[in-house]
């Protein structure tokens, strides 16, 4: 028996394009952040993304049952805001890691071959390790990150992912915990950019056609 034995299971929110609140006259969801007229629509609230964030916390914590604490491998960047409110709502003590991968492909689409810009600084032999990825898009780099780690030698690898487009999954990976499913819109914030823009708000929003088109 563990505390998180009381929590509620993990279910996964289903975002549509309807559920976004598109940008007004008299609104401009990037404008506290100074991003002006960039953005269509918020997509998901800050404060919708701190609920979640907890529920994936507590769900992961009420599965832990190694003695050693979970180690929790950000893949760099985008994954940098959500690991650490991960980290810190987790009920449990964890370690951090970092990784930074570089996929070869267009600016906007992953091509599944992956090199390593910086490795992990320690073992993972025997640990349980838990990928925090912001967003799974083709599902590529994350297959070759379980492919990778798996022959490290770890206790186990679980993947926490925030959000998923399943319409844009190209290879199946086997996800235990998923945030949001959203539609395959350009979404940034929160981690996720644009040409290195908007990893700093604190929601996930669509970014207006004009900036990318
Ligand atoms: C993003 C994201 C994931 C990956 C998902 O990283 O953080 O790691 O793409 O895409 P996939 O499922 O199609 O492989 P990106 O390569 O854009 O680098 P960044 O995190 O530095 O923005």
């Amino acid at each position: 028996m563990t505390a998180g034995d009381s929590w509620p299971r993990l279910t996964t929110t289903q975002v549509s394009s309807a559920d976004a609140v598109a940008a007004t006259a008299a609104w401009d969801p990037g404008a506290e952040h100074g991003y002006h007229g960039e953005l269509s629509a918020m997509l998901i609230s800050a404060e919708n993304l701190q609920a979640k964030i907890v529920d994936l916390a507590r769900a992961v914590a009420a599965d832990h049952s190694l003695d050693s604490p979970p180690l929790l491998i950000c893949v760099l960047k985008g994954a940098v805001m959500f690991l650490t409110d991960f980290a810190r709502a987790l009920p449990i003590p964890s370690e951090l890691e970092f990784m930074a991968v570089t996929s070869y492909g267009s600016a906007t689409s992953s091509s599944g071959v992956v090199r390593i810009l910086k490795d992990l600084d320690r073992d993972i032999t025997g640990r349980r390790v838990i990928i925090v990825e912001d967003i799974i898009d083709s599902g590529l780099t994350l297959s070759w990150l379980l492919r990778n780690l798996a022959t490290r030698g770890p206790a186990a690898i679980d993947v926490v992912a925030l959000l998923r487009k399943p319409e844009a999954i190209k290879v199946e990976v086997d996800v235990r915990y998923i945030g949001f499913d959203i539609p395959t819109d350009f979404v940034v914030g929160y981690g996720l950019d644009y040409s290195e823009r908007y990893r700093d708000l604190p929601f996930v929003g669509l970014l207006g056609e004009h900036i990318y088109r």
